[in-house]
Parts: structure tokens; C-alpha cells; sequence
């Protein structure tokens, strides 16, 4: 403190004295002080408690409304109506846009080929299942083939790639949910059917910027929460299945794979495409490769099925709720140099087979059958376990009859619940192959089903 030097010693004395007074008085204000600031910190620590103890209450009551603790848990995660000791083959089939195509038709489908069908694609509109006429129809005789195998089960799939993106803003809150779990329910019960399959390319990557968007991710696991709790509440044993991407840059952003993991009966991993034509990746790949190639380093290296599922793993999904997709067509693309037909060779776009790169199993066949002993190069990669043939400037990945009997190897091995088969359509069911195999139709999808049976 600095104290006013003052000539005359009286005036200094009363100065001092009066500073003095100041000082106590000071002092005094200062006690006062410290009351009012004890007693604020007592309130600001109460409150602190109250909030901490909310901030408690709000964690165990949200854990249990998520349904974690054991004994809701028993009620979501534990519930299963996929019965234990069977391997499910989850076979999507894509409805004909008519019934009098050339296309595959509800009645070429063999009723025991598959444990499960998913009839793909219904889409969302205004929030509910939208049908057009003939789907009704299609769907219809698809259920039809319970009569032939009643343990078959049939599901209605929703989305799919390259869907109007009806999820969006459907998902966004509880009331907008609520219509289109009322829907489900509709068209469950119209149909008959056993349950529905969420085929939601992709939640929250579409677009970054909106806000909105950013909580897709848990408005997911809402509605997935939602439709199980609605199944339950009707007492019903329907099924609730997902389809999932395989790409870890893509699972990271869309899914709570622990909360998947508590309301679906199982997912079907979308473990294909992993490498086709684009001008970003301009090079050939294998459309499902199950390992890794021994030159495949850091994120090449994650683009397989075996990557995949240990992913899935990781982050929470129950082995007895992997269904691992196996695709029936393959990915064609054009070499820019016709002697460059490795792996990873340039390419300059989708092959002639084919639309837009994606061969159907048949088309594969037909070409092996015309060019055979003619230019014609079938190789298969050992780490990868997948063919692939090359003649001139084509070049093809795909599946054949071995490679789909290693996955559902693999599949028994690592003791998952089952192989997802994209798609009966794909497959060969008209028997275009049989010259080469000297098999049934539908030799993919048959050879998985031999391969996963006891
Ligand atoms: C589910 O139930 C089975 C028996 O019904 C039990 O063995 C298994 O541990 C349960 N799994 C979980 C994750 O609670
Ligand atoms: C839910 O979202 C819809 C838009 O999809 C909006 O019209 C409605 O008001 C919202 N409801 C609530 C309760 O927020
Ligand atoms: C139920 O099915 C019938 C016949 O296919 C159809 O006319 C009706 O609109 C369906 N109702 C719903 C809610 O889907
Ligand atoms: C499969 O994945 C596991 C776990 O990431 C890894 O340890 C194993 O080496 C992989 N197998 C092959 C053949 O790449
Ligand atoms: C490919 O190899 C053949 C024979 O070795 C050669 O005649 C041809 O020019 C080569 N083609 C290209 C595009 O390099």
C-alpha cells in the first residue's frame, strides 16, 4: 500500500489514523465477504452434487433404457428367433419389374435352397413401406413357398443401393419412426411375412455438412431399439435383420455396432465390392477376396472378408450374428495393357461384360464356354482364394463354385451364424453353367448350402 507522504505531522497522523479505520473497515467487508463467499460455495457444491448424482442417475437409467443391464438385456440382446444349431443362408432375390419377364420368378426358386429369402427392394415413402402392384404380387408367391418348406422364412427387405433415400427423413424423430414402425406392422401381418431386413445404404455418409445427417448413426439404433421393443410388446417372433457395409471407413461412421448387436437377429455383411471399376480406382481387384494378398499393406489390406468380420468383432458384434455375404457375380473391367493382366493392373474401365462392370454368374460361364482353349487365361489367387480370367483387354473377378465353398468354410470355421447370398438372380438358374460343373441350377447358392448343412 502506498501511503501519501504529507508534510505537516497532524495531518499525517489523521491520514493514518483514518487509513487505519479504512483497514478494519476493510477487513470487516472482507469477513463479510468470506460469509457470502462460504455459503456461495456451499450452494455451488450442492449444486454440483445434484448435478453429479443426475449426471449418475441419467447414466444408469440410460443404460438400462438402451437395455444393457442384464435383465433387459435378456429381452433385447438375447433374443434371437434364428433357431441355434442351424446355419442361416440369408439369399436376397430382387423382385422382376413384371411377372412375365425373362427374369427369375418366385416359382424357379427351389423352397429348401435357402433358410431365409429377403424379397429386395421395397422403398420408404412419406415414412411408410411403399409397394407398387406388382411387388404385392411377387411378394405373395414368394410366401407361397412356405407351404413347400415351412420352416423357410421370408423377409421383406428395405433400401438397397442406389435407393431414394427414404430412411433420412424417416428416421429423424420418435413420431416420424412410430408411422413407419406402424407399417411394418401392416404389411408383416397383410403378407405374412416373417420379418423385415433394413438395407439402409448408408446412415450419416451421405452428406457431412448437415447437421441432421451427423445423428443418422443414432437414430438408426433408435429405430432398430423401437422395432424390437414393438416386436416384443406384440408378442410376435418376428425377425429384424440388417444389411451392413463391409468397409471400415464406412462402418466407423454409420453403425453403434454394439447397439446392432442388441436389436437385430442377425446382420448380413455386405462383404463384396471391395474392388471394382471407378476413375479414383482405376486398377482391376477382386470383388470378394476372403484374405488378404501377401503384397496387400495398411488399408489394401483391410479390403477382405477376414478383415471384416474380426472388425465387426471388435466392435461388438456377436459371432452367432454374422452372416458374411456372398456375391454371385463379379466385377468385369478393360486393361490398358492387354500383357498386364496382374492384379492391380491399369485399367481403363468396365469390361464388356456385363452392365456397368457387375457379370451375373452365367454371363461368366457363357464366356468360359465360347473362348475356352482360345486366348483365355483362368488364374486363381492363392491368398485370396478367388478366380479371376483375363483374354485380350477383359478382365474379370469372380466366384465360382470353390471359392464360395472356401467361404462357407471359413464361415463354419470361425463358427459364424451364416452366408448372406447376393443375389438368387445373379446365380445361375437357368443352368447355363451345367456344361461347366455338370450341376443343378443355382450351383453358387447350392454349393454354400451343401457346405454349411451338418
Ligand atoms: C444368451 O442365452 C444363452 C442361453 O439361452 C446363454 O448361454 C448366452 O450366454 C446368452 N448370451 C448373452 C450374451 O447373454
Ligand atoms: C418430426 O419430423 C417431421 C419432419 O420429418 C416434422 O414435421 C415433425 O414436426 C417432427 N415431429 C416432432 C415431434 O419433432
Ligand atoms: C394388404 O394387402 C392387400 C392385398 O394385397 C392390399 O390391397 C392392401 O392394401 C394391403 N394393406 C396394407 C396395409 O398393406
Ligand atoms: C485373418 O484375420 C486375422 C485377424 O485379423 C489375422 O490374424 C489372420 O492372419 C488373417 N488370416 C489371413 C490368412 O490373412
Ligand atoms: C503384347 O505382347 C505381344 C507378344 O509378346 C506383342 O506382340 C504385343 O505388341 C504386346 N501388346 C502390347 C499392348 O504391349
Amino acid at each position: 500500500m502506498v501511503f501519501k507522504k504529507i508534510k505537516s505531522e497532524g495531518w499525517e497522523i489523521k491520514i493514518q489514523s483514518m487509513l487505519l479505520q479504512k483497514l478494519i473497515n476493510e477487513e470487516e467487508e472482507n469477513k463479510k465477504c468470506c460469509k457470502r463467499k462460504i455459503i456461495l460455495g456451499l450452494v455451488l457444491c450442492l449444486l454440483l452434487c445434484f448435478l453429479i448424482t443426475g449426471a449418475i442417475i441419467y447414466e444408469v437409467t440410460k443404460e438400462s433404457w438402451q437395455a444393457t443391464d442384464p435383465e433387459t438385456k435378456e429381452v433385447y440382446f438375447n433374443i434371437s428367433n434364428v433357431e441355434d444349431d442351424k446355419a442361416v443362408v440369408s439369399c436376397y432375390y430382387t423382385m422382376p419389374g413384371s411377372l412375365s419377364s425373362s427374369e427369375l420368378l418366385p416359382s424357379d426358386i427351389h423352397s429348401q435352397l435357402c433358410t431365409h429369402i429377403n424379397v429386395a427392394f421395397a422403398q420408404i415413402i412419406n415414412k411408410e413401406i411403399y409397394l407398387d402392384n406388382v411387388q404385392r404380387q411377387i411378394i405373395s408367391e414368394v410366401v407361397n413357398l412356405k407351404k413347400k418348406n415351412p420352416n423357410l422364412k421370408v423377409l421383406l427387405s428395405i433400401g438397397g443401393a442406389g435407393a431414394q433415400d427414404g430412411f433420412s427423413d424417416m428416421v429423424v424423430n420418435h413420431t416420424s419412426r412410430k408411422i413407419f414402425i406402424k407399417s411394418v406392422k401392416h404389411t408383416l401381418r397383410n403378407y405374412t411375412l416373417d420379418g423385415i431386413d433394413l438395407d439402409w445404404e448408408f446412415p450419416a455418409v451421405k452428406d457431412y455438412q448437415n447437421k441432421l445427417n451427423k445423428r443418422e448413426r443414432q437414430h438408426f439404433s433408435q429405430l432398430l431399439r423401437e422395432i424390437r421393443a414393438e416386436y416384443v410388446r406384440e408378442r410376435k417372433d418376428y425377425l429384424l435383420t440388417v444389411a451392413v457395409a463391409a468397409q471400415q471407413i464406412i462402418v466407423d461412421a454409420a453403425y453403434d455396432v454394439d447397439q446392432i448387436n442388441m436389436y437385430v437377429d442377425y446382420a448380413n455383411i455386405m462383404t463384396y465390392d471391395f474392388h471394382y471399376y471407378t476413375q479414383f480406382t482405376p486398377f482391376t481387384g477382386f470383388n470378394a477376396p476372403l484374405f488378404a494378398r501377401a503384397s496387400e499393406q495398411l488399408y489394401m489390406a483391410t479390403l477382405n472378408i477376414n478383415y471384416t468380420v474380426e472388425m465387426y468383432k471388435n466392435k461388438g458384434l456377436d459371432a452367432s450374428k454374422i452372416v458374411v455375404g456372398i456375391p454371385t457375380y463379379g466385377h468385369s473391367f478393360t486393361l490398358v495393357n492387354e500383357n498386364n493382366t496382374n492384379v492391380g493392373s491399369p485399367s481403363s474401365g468396365f469390361g464388356e461384360l456385363g452392365s456397368l462392370g457387375f457379370v451375373n454368374y452365367p454371363d461368366i460361364c457363357t464366356f468360359i464356354n465360347t473362348h475356352e482353349n482360345n486366348n483365355l487365361d483362368m488364374k486363381r489367387d492363392q491368398d485370396a482364394k478367388v478366380p479371376y480370367l483375363s483374354r485380350n483387354s477383359e478382365w474379370v473377378s469372380y466366384d465360382d463354385t470353390d471359392s464360395v465353398i472356401e467361404k462357407a468354410k471359413f464361415i463354419r470355421k470361425q463358427k459364424l451364424r451364416g452366408a448372406m447370398i447376393y443375389s438368387l438372380n445373379a446365380d445361375d438358374y437357368k443352368g447355363v453353367c451345367r456344361e461347366l460343373h455338370g450341376q443343378e441350377k443355382f450351383p453358387l447358392s447350392e454349393s454354400v448350402r451343401e457346405t454349411l448343412k451338418d
